[in-house]
Parts: structure tokens; sequence; C-alpha cells
């Protein structure tokens, strides 16, 4: 009865309907967007997001609490059970029996060949994946866990329109596969592939690894499901081509990233496993080598100037930025970098180095061609990030505030913007240094490894409770296995795999899924952020009102300092 398209929108939390609905097809843009992407995607340095719909952390501390009590609760139940020796926990080594396959020289190069071979018959029939032995359940209290981060809240808004349309049928998953790239069906613990459509560099591979990786963290405890993964930039669900006949069939489609006018489920991108293409290593050790970086100089010795570098020709909105670049004729307090990742592949990546890239108080993130991959590499430096108003969501950057983990820079006036911004944050150093440490803290507390597994098991185990159907494997889907994965990777693939690889089984369960939100703390957070903003906007016209109405009083602006 209740059609999915129009069961979402009374919530109307993620999303609202535009007034005309969209012009083009969506399907016809991601398809001119991926041909875009292909021929920049090699210089794509970092596509960058943050979100519209960031929430408060002051305001998860009130729920915080709740399930810490819960937790209590249980433990006092626990001593009725006698304490029983911790099963032995799995533990993995890689070794393969055979050399890969050769290599095919006409495949393309920016597609893997490397999955193309694991799941080809040859490779398929010479390495079995082994079955795992199913491990004893972890006792509920194995190691009393915590509470999961406030990000893991949005779990339960993206999912929100199929439990309100009463789950999902396998016509769902169907119609999702019109633009996905690989479908992921997991029946008791093993993963199968079945590609549909190369995508982009190593993107279908090392999101596939990410997923066994997972398998193996929670050995027998991620559920039976079937998905469809989409691995192009652009969120392509439209909630208005979903209305009444077309309700039933409303495809939740995976995707890295999301914006206020669709419903793809968003799932952390491939960069947290590497990205070889560009050398960005796994993402545990970048993200202890980056906090290592910020060590290097002192807030007060960086340079007090907003800095960015990356490719700008990935986006209309980056080239704009590259015009805020210090001129003989402006100085908007903005140094702005190239990355020629040509120039660096040859080179051996010698200038793109990101924790070497922490030498300015302010930082600039910019969405490319949509979010950015680089969005945690620049919030993990600890130099206030100043955010160009995204359009895009990942999967974690919903709770990121504005004024506590970032400083918003307008899109439509940039440079006047980032000015304003870096004279603030000199004038405040201490409040300036507290937001990028408070973002700091963000990525090297809550988006740990550990955390990023959660996330992909807590969203794939409701979804898979949404499923109306028995997951089944298709004949054409191959079993993978990290072993079939890394054992036909060669060079800097095969480097990420093995330093990427889970080596045990968890002996701890994940993190608690905290609660949905409630629509009034959903009212609550969104009112903050905009009240944050239009804070921000004010001091801005504030300040930019002697220069904008009277260019001849330039003389009397505030802080002439560095004008010239
Ligand atoms: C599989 O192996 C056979 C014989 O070794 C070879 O001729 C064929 O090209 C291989 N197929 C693929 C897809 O690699
Ligand atoms: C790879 O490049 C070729 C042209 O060289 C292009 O036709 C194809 O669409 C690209 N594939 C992907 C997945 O980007
Ligand atoms: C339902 O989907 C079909 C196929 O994509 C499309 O042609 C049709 O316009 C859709 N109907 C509505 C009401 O959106
Ligand atoms: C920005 O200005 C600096 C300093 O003049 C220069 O080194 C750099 O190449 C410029 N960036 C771009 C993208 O032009
Ligand atoms: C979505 O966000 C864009 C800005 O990125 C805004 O222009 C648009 O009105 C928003 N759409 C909805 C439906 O809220
Ligand atoms: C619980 O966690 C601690 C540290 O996180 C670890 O040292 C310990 O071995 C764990 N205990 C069990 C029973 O898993």
């Amino acid at each position: 009865m209740s059609s999915a398209g129009a069961a979402a929108i009374p919530d109307g939390r993620r999303w609202s309907k535009g007034p005309g609905g969209s012009p083009s097809s969506p399907v016809t843009t991601a398809i001119f967007l991926f041909f875009f992407v292909v021929v920049v995607g090699v210089l794509v340095s970092a596509r960058w997001i943050t979100t519209t719909t960031h929430l408060s952390i002051t305001n998860l501390d009130q729920w915080r609490s709740k399930p810490a009590i819960l937790t209590a609760t249980q433990t006092t139940s626990i001593p009725a059970v006698p304490a029983a020796p911790p099963p032995p926990r799995a533990t993995y080594s890689l070794s393969c029996s055979a050399p890969p396959l050769p290599r095919n020289p006409t495949i393309p190069s920016n597609i893997s060949q490397t999955l193309d071979l694991v799941l080809s018959p040859n490779a398929s029939s010479a390495s079995t994946c082994a079955a795992v032995p199913d491990p004893p359940p972890l006792p509920a209290n194995a190691n009393a866990s915590s509470t999961c981060p406030a990000y893991f809240r949005f779990i339960h808004e993206d999912l929100h329109p199929w439990r309100a349309a009463g789950g999902i049928t396998r016509a769902m998953v169907d119609r999702a596969r019109a633009t996905a790239n690989f479908r992921l069906v997991v029946i008791r613990g093993r993963a199968y592939i079945e590609r549909i459509a190369p995508a982009f560099q190593t993107r279908d591979l090392f999101t596939i690894w990410g997923i066994l990786q997972l398998l193996r963290r929670y050995p027998g405890r991620v559920p039976d499901l079937d998905l469809m993964f989409d691995c192009v930039d652009w969120p392509v669900v439209r909630p208005e081509q979903y209305e009444g006949e077309n309700a039933t069939v409303l495809p939740p489609l995976f995707r890295y990233c999301g914006d206020n006018e669709t419903l793809d489920i968003v799932f952390p991108d491939w960069s947290f496993w590497g990205w070889p293409e560009i050398n960005i290593k796994p993402w545990d050790a970048l993200r202890k080598e980056l906090g290592g970086g910020n060590k290097k100089v002192k807030w007060l010795d960086r340079e007090p100037y907003a800095y960015w570098k990356g490719n700008p020709d990935v986006a209309a909105i980056r080239q704009e930025l590259v015009k805020c670049n210090v001129s003989s004729e402006h100085e908007w307090n903005a140094r702005i970098y190239k990355q020629d990742w040509l120039k660096e592949i040859k080179a051996g990546y010698k200038q793109s180095d990101l924790a070497s890239q922490c030498t300015h108080r302010y930082k600039i993130y910019i969405e490319g061609s949509a979010w950015s991959v680089s969005e945690k590499y620049i919030l993990a430096c600890d130099s206030m990030t100043l955010v160009v108003t995204p359009k895009y969501y990942d999967f974690y950057s919903r709770v990121l505030m504005p004024m506590q983990h970032y400083w918003p820079i307008r899109d439509d006036n940039k440079c006047s913007s980032i000015k304003h911004a870096v004279d603030w944050g000199n004038s405040h150093k201490q409040k300036a240094q507290r937001i990028g440490n408070k973002a700091d803290n963000f990525i090297q507390k809550e988006l740990t490894m550990g955390y990023v597994y959660d996330y992909m098991f807590h969203l794939l185990t409701e979804y898979a409770k949404l499923l109306r159907f028995k997951p089944t494997k298709a004949p054409e889907a191959v079993e993978v296995c990290p072993e079939s994965l890394a054992c036909q990777a060669i060079g800097r693939e095969k480097k990420f795999m093995e330093d990427s690889m889970v080596r045990s089984a968890s002996d701890a369960g994940p993190c608690d899924l905290p609660p949905p939100f409630s629509p009034e703390e959903f009212k609550a957070l969104k009112r903050r952020r905009e009240k944050s903003m239009k804070q921000i906007e004010t001091w801005e016209q504030k300040a930019s009102k002697p220069v904008d109405s009277n260019p001849r009083e330039l003389h009397a602006f505030p802080s002439p300092k560095r004008f010239i």
C-alpha cells in the first residue's frame, strides 16, 4: 500500500522533492559524467565532500549515555554463566599455490584486469576458496563493547525508504542492476561476485577486497545478503522516479556518496584499502602517518594562509578556486597548487606525500567531480579546514559541524570568504586551533579501520534484515576470497592488499549501533547547523562591507597587513 517513494516523502529527512524534477535523465547524466571521469579520472587527486546534513557532536552526548546503561545491565546478568576460556581466534595468512595468470595487454589499463582474472573460469578452477569453519558465536559480552560513533546513526536514515516500503524485494535489487558495477551475494559467510560492468581503475577490486576483509574480521556473523554496488561517483536514485507504479522497484543501490536529492546507500570507498594508481596507501597506515605529520611544524609556525593542492581540472568549482590564488593584484590569503598526477606518477610521488602537507594554518577542502576521498586526509591535518560548501556526503561526513570541525566557505564568493576565514583564524588563533584539533581528533579516533568495518557490518546487517527474499547464488556469480584476489594481484595492488589484510578475527564484537534520530533531534541538528552558517555569513558581510561598497576605502580595511 505505502509506496516507497511516497512513504519516504513525509519523513523528508534526507531529501525533499525538488519543484520540477530533474531535467535530464540521471542515467544519461551518469553515463556522460562517467566518460568525463574516465578522461580526467587519472588526474583526480582528491574528490571532496562533506555535507549538507551535518550534525552536532554535542547532541550525541545525550544518546551516548543510553546504550552504556544497557551494556552495564547486560554485564550484571552475566555472572550466572561460568567464565569459559575465550574461543581461539581465527588467524589468517596469505599463501598462493600458483603464480598469477598471464595478463592480456589489450585490456585497457583504466579497469581492473586482476578482477577479470579472479573471475575467469581458469582462475576459479585453479584456486578454491577454503571454507573457514564458523567459530562459535562470541558471547554477547565478549568485551564490553562501546557505542559506535554518531555517524552510524545515518545507517537508519539511508535504509529508511525501504523500511517504510515494508522491505527490499528481489525486483528492487534487480532494478538496481541498471547502473551497478557488481553484484555481491553473501551466503553463510562466503562471498560471490557477478561483475556487471568494470568500474574505473581498481575501485571495484578494492571495494570487494574490503568486504572480504570484513567477512574475516567477523567470521560467521555477516548475514546472507544480495546487493548491487555502483562505483561511479554520482548518486542516481531519484525518489521522484519511483512514485506510483515504480514505487515497488525503488532500487537499493550502494555507492560511495549521496546528496540531498537521491536515495543511494553510502558505503566506505575503496581508498580505505588503498588507491594503487596514485599511490595512496591503505588508511590505517596513512592515518597514523598523517597524525605524525601534524607534529612536523607547530601550528603557530605554519604559514598563515589557506593551502590547497589538487587537480583543478576535474570540476569548474576547482578552477574557480585557482582564481583565489595569491597574485600581484590580490591577496585572498590562499595558496593554491596544482597536483600534476602524470608528472607525479613518473617522478615516484615525491611531491604528493600527504603527511608532509600540514604546513599551513588552514587547509581548503573542495569537492571534485563529486565527494572526494581527500576529505579525510585534509581533516586529519590539524590545521583548520575551510570547507567550500559541499553538495555530496559520504558515510561519515554528515556528523561534521561548521565552526566545530571546520570553517564553512561560501560557494558563490569563495575568494573573499577564504580571506575572511583566514583573517578570523589569525586573529582568533586558539579558536582556530581548536577547530583544527577537533577535526583531527574525529579522524584519529572515530574513523579508524575498526570503525570502518563496524560501519560496514551494521549497514550490511540492517540491510539484510530488510530483505524479503532468500539470497541465492546466481549461475554467473563466482566465489571470491582474499586469496583469490591477492594471488592474482601484482605490484602495488598486491602490496596494498597485503598491508590492509585482516590477519585475525576480531575477539570483540562490533560497537553497538546507536538508535535512529527522532524527527525532533534531526530538526534540532539542522537548525544548529544553519545558525552557525548564518553567523559566519553575517560576520563576512560585516567584514567585507567597506571593501565591496567603497573600494577606494581599501586602506581602511581592518587587516591590511598583507594587502597589496
Ligand atoms: C584458460 O586457459 C586456457 C588453457 O590454459 C587458455 O587457452 C585460455 O585462454 C584461458 N582463458 C582465460 C580466460 O584466461
Ligand atoms: C577506459 O578507457 C576507455 C578508452 O580508453 C573507455 O572507452 C572506457 O570507458 C574506460 N573504462 C572505464 C571503466 O573507465
Ligand atoms: C517508471 O519507470 C519507467 C522505466 O524507467 C519510466 O519510463 C516511467 O516513466 C516511470 N514512471 C514514473 C511514474 O515515474
Ligand atoms: C599560486 O601562486 C603561487 C605563488 O605565486 C605559485 O607558486 C603557484 O604555482 C600558483 N598556483 C597556481 C595553480 O597557479
Ligand atoms: C539540495 O542542495 C542544493 C545545494 O547543494 C540546493 O540548491 C537544493 O535546493 C537542495 N535540494 C533540496 C531538495 O533540498
Ligand atoms: C578485551 O579487550 C582488551 C583490549 O581491548 C583485550 O586486551 C582483551 O584481550 C579483550 N578480551 C577478550 C576476552 O576479548
